[in-house]
């Protein structure tokens, strides 16, 4: 905690600013004194170390020279958690559950804020593995792993954003995207997966004792986790990244309304980079490309959660302008908890309105902005929704809502003069936005459908596996019994599955 001693928060005794290199260093002010920190020098090197160092002793941190018992914090740069204990292991050292292994990422962070910032999973070399709240009796012990058994779908783990194994899902992630590129869609899935039961672990893998017991890790994942957490690195994903088509892929993808198809037609002509497809005079785009192209750097740049909430605002001034008693529900990856998104979406649902009502909705809205010059580009889909249509058994079926995606105009809040990289003058940004307009009845399978993430997917995948019932964004049909199973919430939905609830923020698999 930032605590000030008295003593030192009246303007007294100022002391005189020490500056430049040539002074000697000054002893500093100790303010946080629950800390006690030791910088790793291996891997880092003696200059960074003593400059990190400096930096932190200024900054009021507990900084040793050595390293000794009263050490709680040891920060390292470019080891893994298992470099570290071996490490402390040479040094005859025991590493008691109270030292904490921590990345330079967190006390640069702290040097920025000035004061201890918060030590989650992307810091924590080592996680806790005794995190839960219960009372473990025996908190030293460390769990063994195989006996917390895993469920392969996701819908039966609890995934927050919380990620410990970033250095093993970013690599996967990218395999899985260079196979979906090559559109072998079982090498992908199979990674998607193994990246999604990494999400969900309450612990860093650093060897691979740690993964067994782990479900979803095929021989070729555990292959990629054996050689990072040997190298740090793995040289397969080193060569997607370096790889023409992937770079390619990656770049033409990035276009809104570019997918597959077209990428490969742009890469098969020759073409390697945005400039030469965007001037090429023979290719003809797509309304949804040639929007794409016009706000690509304001497309491409993700939308933060500030930019989300203002689009919200626009959102329900513009649908209560026309339906009062409409609940407008921001779902997609800000529901989840994200802090950025490509896009926002929003479903919209109204309990007293006709059918005729709920119809003419989206388009007035989309007239209400196209007047006050905030429509960038739309594209209106209908309605092909049916009562009682049995749900559809495929996993990543579109559903049959009507929807609009558009591109708003979302003009800054306040204009900070100079700041950024913003184009000059310009006072507003391109913001993709998602709409949807469900049926009232509709609107918890309409929900958990639309705050997705892959989780989502799994929830179909479980339903039909281990339940005999089909689930889609509209509906949960029971095959055994042969009816549609009603719910108002979210939560009845897990029920009926006989799923514990997963709550939006751990449905980020
Ligand atoms: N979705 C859908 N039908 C579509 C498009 C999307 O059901 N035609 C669902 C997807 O299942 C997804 C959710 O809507 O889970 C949100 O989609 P999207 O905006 O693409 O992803 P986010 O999770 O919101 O991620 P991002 O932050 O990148 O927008
Ligand atoms: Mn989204
Ligand atoms: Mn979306």
């Amino acid at each position: 905690m930032d605590t000030m001693p008295m003593a030192r928060m009246g303007p007294r005794k100022k002391k005189p600013r020490q500056m430049g290199a040539s002074m000697a260093s000054p002893a500093h002010d100790i303010k946080f004194r629950d800390l006690v920190l030791y910088i790793l020098e291996r891997k880092m090197g003696t200059t960074r170390r003593a400059f990190l160092m400096e930096l932190a002793r200024r900054k009021g941190f507990r900084v040793e020279n050595e390293l000794s018992d009263s050490v709680t914090h040891i920060v390292a740069e470019n080891n893994s958690g298992s470099d570290v204990l071996e490490w402390l292991q040479v040094q005859n050292i025991k590493a008691s559950s109270q030292l904490e292994l921590l990345d330079v990422s967190w006390l640069i962070e702290c040097i920025g804020a000035g004061k201890p910032v918060e030590m989650t999973g992307k810091h924590q070399l080592v996680a806790r593995r005794d995190f839960s709240a219960s009372s473990n009796p025996e908190p030293q012990k460390i769990p063994p792993l195989a006996v917390q058994k895993i469920s392969p779908y996701a819908c039966q783990r609890r995934t927050t954003l919380n990620n410990c194994n970033h250095i093993f899902t970013d690599a996967f992630e990218v395999l899985a995207e260079n196979y979906e590129f090559r559109e072998n869609e079982g090498c992908c899935l199979a990674f998607m997966r193994a990246a999604s039961v990494l999400k969900s672990l309450p612990f860093t893998i650093i060897s691979m004792k740690d993964t067994e017991g782990i479900p979803c890790l095929g021989d070729k994942v555990k292959c990629i986790i054996e050689e990072i957490i040997e190298d740090g690195q793995s040289s397969e994903v080193k060569a997607v990244l370096n790889d023409e088509r992937y770079q390619s892929f990656k770049l033409f993808t990035s276009v809104f309304g570019v997918g597959l198809k077209t990428s490969e037609k742009w890469f098969r002509m020759g073409f390697r980079n945005l400039s030469n497809i965007r001037s090429d005079k023979t290719l003809k785009f797509t309304r949804m490309q040639k929007a794409g192209f016009l706000y690509y750097e304001d497309l491409v740049s993700c939308v933060t959660r500030a930019e989300a909430e203002a689009v919200s605002v626009l959102v329900n001034e513009a649908v209560w302008a026309f339906l009062p008693d409409a609940s407008v529900t921001m779902t997609g990856g800000f529901r989840r908890g994200k802090k950025i998104g490509h896009d926002v979406d929003f479903l919209i649902t109204s309990p007293e309105s006709t059918e005729e009502d709920e119809q003419q909705l989206l388009p007035k809205v989309i007239n209400l902005w196209e007047r006050k010059g905030l429509l960038l580009y739309y594209d209106l889909m209908e309605s092909t929704f049916e009562k009682f249509k049995l749900p559809s058994r495929k996993v990543d079926a579109l559903d049959h809502f009507q929807k609009c995606f558009l591109i708003l105009k979302l003009h800054h809040q306040r204009v900070d003069s100079g700041k950024s990289g913003q184009q000059e003058g310009k006072t507003w940004k391109a913001i993709r936005v998602d709409l949807v307009m469900c049926p009232y009845e509709c609107r918890a399978y309409a929900l958990l459908g639309w705050t997705g993430s892959r989780f989502e997917r799994d929830l179909r995948r479980y339903a039909t596996h281990e339940r005999k019932m089909i689930l889609d964004n509209h509906a949960l049909y029971d095959k055994t019994k042969r009816i549609f199973l009603k719910a108002e919430s979210e939560e009845e939905i897990f029920a009926h599955l006989g799923l514990d609830y997963i709550d939006p923020w751990e449905r980020n698999a």
